[in-house]
């Protein structure tokens, strides 16, 4: 079990070949995974992180196989999600009293979900360091919503190692353990879907955090993360990936993202499709049926684009639910800087485009204002839209912010059928929506204008609301005063409540 990683350092954890899901059923898992838990045996030994539940009884034997527990002199926790704390509660039972050295928010996570155990917990702060010996020390460095906001680097002075936690992991299992010694497409592919999937919706914190990191000085010579393969050959190229994949991300490519019912939508999205081949032929087209693909694949794609048409049937009144599942999906991951357009047939009623629009504006897409609404099957008039839609997907026409859906054009777009059953206005009724009229309405600029402008602050995972920027995401303008949003509001990030908030 034991593998050699640097001096006296071992990776001491699991490789889960056969792992076909993450978070439940969230995050699809191709290649298996591997929960890297560390040993580092200098006058002191440590332990750094344990594994999943599931795998405890395995993991503790081959642990014991390779070391006495009761050597054990302290257990770095960089985070207490279950995939990596999992393990702890059984080991604990063994070793009692023996230091764990966390975050306080690691210590609110790990007696949350196991209960106060009398654990000897050591909170730690960016900074902090350990000494275990042998002329090295432990460094821990804060690293709030990577993943979540417990979570914590550790770096190993002498070593120049980062255990850098879930940050620049991926869902692979490789035996081969370090970069250089992995197959490099799956490497990336995996790398990047990890990234996409689990950390983008906190994309904003990436960079200030590398920042933070190359700000101290340390050499990096590895990085070693909890999952996937350790980073040695030039560990900061996938520094340099996060920092490139944080910064609103996008190839030359168009992903066209269906469901359909009767095959009229798919006809719609395939005549996008080839049209956007037309007009553009360096651009790379991807047509994906959210019924049959992998939505975490999808998001991938989604990543990649600058540029995405969103198509499904009307259906009592609404989207299908592949779609709204994709769609709730789609609005957690934050993308930023592109276009999104919206297609789809009705019959009785119309609605799924004005769904579309409104969700992936709230996802933060620029909604084209044009879109394709086809009444029973696409005819003749409906596939004659595609070009003009297709330029302005494309951003040749008719600049996006100029004319965006949420003006309300797109609704003009659906035929009426005669059975008067027009689905109404979805989404504008939202809490989203109506928070965003609220501080549209209450704020006075004007009349704040002489105070200096303040900060508010989630004392969760930092995201700061700054009085002279506003919220534009949200429809908050610049020189909104903080007590003029909604008592509603919330973290975007992670849901603390306004109350929450610390004003300075
Ligand atoms: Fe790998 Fe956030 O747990």
């Amino acid at each position: 079990m034991r593998k050699h990683v640097k001096s006296n350092v071992s990776w001491v954890g699991y490789l889960d070949w056969d792992l076909k899901k993450f978070h439940g059923d969230e995050f699809s898992v191709d290649h298996g995974s591997s929960q890297n838990a560390y040993l580092i045996e200098e006058e002191k030994t440590v332990l750094v992180d344990t594994v999943w539940l599931p795998h405890t009884e395995d993991w503790l034997n081959s642990l014991k196989a390779e070391i006495d527990l009761k050597r054990i002199d302290c257990i770095v926790m960089n985070h207490g999600e279950q995939d990596h704390s999992g393990a702890l509660p059984v080991l604990m039972k063994e070793i009692p009293g023996t230091p764990i050295y966390c975050t306080a928010n690691a210590v609110k996570s790990l007696e949350g979900q196991y209960g106060k155990q009398g654990w000897n917990f050591h909170p730690v702060k960016t900074g902090d360091t350990l000494d275990i010996g042998n002329g090295k020390k432990l460094i821990f460095i804060e690293m709030r919503m990577l993943h979540w906001p417990d979570s914590m680097a550790t770096y190993l002075t002498g070593d120049n190692i980062l255990f850098s936690m879930d940050a620049f992991g991926q869902h692979y299992a490789c035996a081969e353990f370090f970069n250089d010694k992995a197959d490099q497409e799956l490497l990336y592919r995996e790398a990047m879907k990890y990234f996409v999937n689990i950390l983008h919706p906190f994309a904003r914190f990436v960079r200030p955090k590398i920042d933070e990191i190359l700000a101290m000085n340390l050499p990096i010579d590895m990085i070693a993360p909890s999952h996937g393969v350790i980073w040695r050959d030039d560990p900061l190229q996938i520094v340099t990936k996060y920092a490139e994949w944080a910064d609103n991300y996008q190839e030359n490519q168009v992903t066209v993202v269906y469901d359909t019912m009767w095959k009229g939508t798919e006809k719609l999205a395939y005549a996008i499709a080839d049209e956007v081949h037309a007009q553009s032929p360096d651009t790379r087209v991807k047509v994906m049926n959210l019924s049959h693909e992998d939505k975490n694949d999808v998001m991938t794609e989604v990543f990649r684009s600058k540029a995405i048409a969103v198509g499904s049937p009307t259906c009592v009144n609404d989207v299908l639910t592949s779609v709204a599942g994709w769609l709730s999906m789609l609005r957690t991951l934050q993308f930023r800087g592109k276009r999104g357009g919206a297609f789809g047939c009705y019959g009785w009623g119309g609605g799924a485009v004005k769904i579309i629009q409104e969700d992936l504006k709230k996802a933060g897409f620029t909604v084209i204002g044009q879109s394709v609404a086809s009444l029973w099957n696409p005819d003749e008039e409906d596939f004659a839209k595609i070009p003009s839609f297709v330029q302005e997907l494309l951003g040749e026409n008719s600049p996006a912010g100029e004319k965006s859906a949420a003006d309300g054009a797109d609704a003009k777009t659906e035929k009426t059928n005669g059975a008067g059953v027009a689905k109404p206005e979805t989404g504008a009724g939202s809490a989203d929506s109506a928070s965003r009229t609220a501080a549209a309405e209450k704020a006075q600029p004007a009349e704040t204008a002489a105070s200096a402008p303040r900060k508010a602050v989630c004392p969760v995972c930092g995201w700061t609301y700054d009085e002279a920027v506003g919220y534009p995401e949200a429809g908050i303008p610049a020189g909104t005063r903080w007590e003029d949003i909604p008592d509603s509001f919330r973290c975007p990030v992670c849901k603390v409540p306004k109350a929450k908030f610390e004003l300075k």
